[in-house]
């Protein structure tokens, strides 16, 4: 008896104990040939100590986190395979406290703002107030319920009916926190900007939209490891989380043309689809929201971070999509519109081209499954001319992220319309 209480006692002190990321490093190494891929696919799904920040890819750039002990292994692991890594985050701990600094400060009045990141309770509480406040026009309501029990919440938009609609998911991947942040500014803009553009797309569109898709997740990057991407549900002996953006039906586990099933069976790894197809509490809320609203949608938008990426169907084939060349056009309206805000250049094209094989994606299933033609995935700042920090971008990176984001959906918008869509 004693014994179980002593277990009991250590097992809670050490769940509450935050992971710390002091001195470590991130390098970008640049694949570029078959023998590196296979040696980094081989530390991101075989080590516990490096983390991959996301899939290797050929003739591509890809971040590795390394831990202290790791520094001389890791060198020479890349001076072994010929690979060039640059260190880009000299420590990974400094850039994560000084993240999170702004919202340390009491602020004098209980305004919500987009100056620093806010936590789930936050994001939660505020979208309780628009909903409340713009109540003629909006509401939120919970549509599931994660493994830990927090509610899966949809806030939706509606100024005039016969809308046709926009779905919008975010923060699916819990530790890429830009993207909740730029969700809730969308809303925001959507509910009280005077600009005849926003009041355009917010009266003449319908906006269904998941700030938080991944909330147990998300809770896990506050209280104990920033660097957490799946959910929190256990999966094995061992480990923790589902990658829900690997567990949606459409081609779930399916394997591309050159043999990359652009996700793992293996439950530790960061993009475990899951036992099967929606097996996951999270994309049966999101699924829900796709079931419950046939023929409705005529756009889908997943927000993620990092590297300015505007992506488009297929994930998980090298197949160009039917739709290919009204999807790439749409994108690169929206890439012109962000561009011209800050100077930021997206890359636009099929998700698994121009950046890795992917299955069990919430853009595919949306254009496989329900036939939402213009659906895409939304990689946005981390990596850039303004620095390197990944996942950990600054909170004063939020504003310019979220306004050149939403001169991106409009200038989407416009062209989607060019091509009779978004028409009432
Ligand atoms: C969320 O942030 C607020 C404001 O900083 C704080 O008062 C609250 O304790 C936090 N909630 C959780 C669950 O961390
Ligand atoms: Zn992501």
């Amino acid at each position: 008896m004693k014994f179980l209480a002593l277990l009991a006692l250590l097992f809670i002190s050490a769940s509450a104990e935050k992971s710390r990321f002091d001195n470590y490093r991130v390098y970008s190494v640049t694949v570029e040939n078959y023998q590196q891929l296979q040696a980094i696919q081989y530390l991101e799904e075989h080590s516990d100590a490096y983390n991959i920040f996301e899939s290797p890819h050929l003739n591509a750039d890809t971040e590795i986190l390394v831990p202290p002990h790791k520094f001389s292994d890791f060198e020479e692991l890349t001076e072994n395979l010929g690979m060039k890594a640059k260190l880009i985050i000299n420590n990974y701990q400094e850039l994560i406290d000084e993240e999170i600094k702004p919202s340390r400060t009491p602020r004098v009045d209980a305004q919500y703002d987009w100056v620093s990141y806010k936590n789930l309770t936050e994001i939660y509480a505020w979208l309780d107030e628009m909903a409340a406040q713009y109540s003629s026009v909006a509401s939120v309501r919970n549509i599931g319920t994660t493994h830990e029990g927090r509610p899966i919440r949809l806030f939706t938009i509606s100024k005039k009916s016969g809308n046709r609609g926009i779905f919008v998911e975010a923060n699916i991947h819990a530790r890429e926190w830009i993207s909740s942040a730029t969700a809730t500014y969308l809303i925001n803009e959507l509910l009280t900007s005077q600009d005849p553009d926003i009041v355009d797309i917010a009266t003449n569109i319908d906006w269904y939209i998941i700030t938080n898709v991944n909330p147990d997740g998300l809770v896990w990057t506050w209280e104990s490891n920033r660097n957490w991407r799946k959910t929190r549900a256990p999966v094995s002996a061992l480990c923790f989380g589902v990658d829900v953006n690997r567990n949606f039906a459409y081609n779930w586990l399916t394997p591309d043309e050159t043999g990359n099933l652009g996700a793992s069976t293996t439950p530790c790894t960061d993009t475990y689809a899951g036992t099967s197809p929606l097996s996951e509490n999270e994309a049966k809320a999101v699924e829900s929201v796709f079931a419950n609203n046939i023929g409705k949608f005529d756009v889908f938008l997943s927000f993620h971070s990092y590297g300015h990426y505007m992506l488009h169907p297929w994930g998980h084939t090298r197949g160009h999509s039917v739709d290919y060349d009204l999807q790439f056009a749409v994108g690169n309206a929206f890439r012109a519109a962000v561009q011209a805000v800050n100077g930021i250049n997206y890359a636009v094209g099929p998700s698994n081209t121009v950046l890795y094989a992917t299955s069990g994606t919430t853009p595919d299933h949306a254009y496989g499954q329900y036939g939402i033609k213009l659906s895409y995935t939304i990689e946005m700042r981390g990596n850039g001319n303004y620095g390197n920090y990944g996942f950990v971008l600054p909170p004063e990176f939020i504003l310019p992220n979220a306004e050149e984001v939403v001169a991106g959906l409009i200038g989407l918008v416009n062209s989607a319309r060019t091509y009779g869509y978004l028409r009432n």
